[in-house]
């Protein structure tokens, strides 16, 4: 159910299933939704929590994470303070809903897959593992974080016109300068998801579960 509590962001939270403890934190693309990425979340996991966001700014009435100044083209200072905020609604919510912040899934498809990836690059206390659909390179910081605890599914399309090949290998390079333990999945696609690579990402996690 959508919430507006005072915790900074419209979102949605599901509670877990009994005997789960993780969250998946769910993060929308452009003109998205906080209701859009739950029957994906569903379909990665059923019965670890949901928490779920809507994107603050809107573009031409489209809700989105953070400002860009083109396709492609981050408005790195917004990009910096929204990451922040973001982080701290994070731990609002894990006090206000009584979750640990340890168990923390980000799920991003496109614009929010690029917070996600902003997130584990500026406040990567608030995420513990991600699944990273169509993601781009948010921003390099000028300290590297220390990923090496966190585990990250990258899924790229291989003919994704928004996403060139060369911009998913330069991400997946910045995560394993930082130590991540990453997985790369190429679908067979464009900037669209397709099922298959939901099925690869579902049991992604659950081998991290294991
Ligand atoms: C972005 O702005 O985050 C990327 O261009 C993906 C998109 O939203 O189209």
């Amino acid at each position: 159910m959508t919430n507006s509590t005072g915790l900074g962001f419209i979102h949605n939270f599901e509670e877990p299933k009994k005997g789960a403890d993780m969250v998946l934190f769910l993060l929308h693309g452009t003109g998205g939704t906080e209701n859009d990425m739950i029957p994906l979340g569903r379909e990665i996991n059923k019965s670890a929590a949901i928490l779920s966001p809507r994107g603050k700014i809107l573009e031409n009435g489209a809700p989105r994470f953070f400002r860009r100044l083109a396709e492609g083209v981050f408005d790195i200072d917004d990009l910096k303070f929204r990451t922040g905020e973001l982080s701290d609604f994070i731990e609002k919510a894990s006090d206000f809903y009584k979750f640990n912040l340890q168990r923390v899934v980000a799920v991003g498809y496109s614009n929010g897959a690029n917070i996600a990836a902003s997130l584990l690059l500026l406040r990567p206390k608030v995420v513990s593992a991600a699944i990273l659909f169509r993601p781009m390179v948010p921003l390099v910081p000028e300290i590297l974080p220390d990923l090496s605890t966190k585990n990250i599914l990258v899924s790229a399309g291989s003919y994704d016109p928004i996403v060139p090949k060369v911009e998913t290998d330069r991400l997946v390079d910045l995560f394993k300068k930082c130590g991540a333990n990453i997985s790369v999945h190429w679908e067979n696609s464009g900037h669209e998801l397709r099922s298959e690579e939901i099925t690869v990402a579902r049991n992604w996690l659950c081998n991290l579960l294991k």
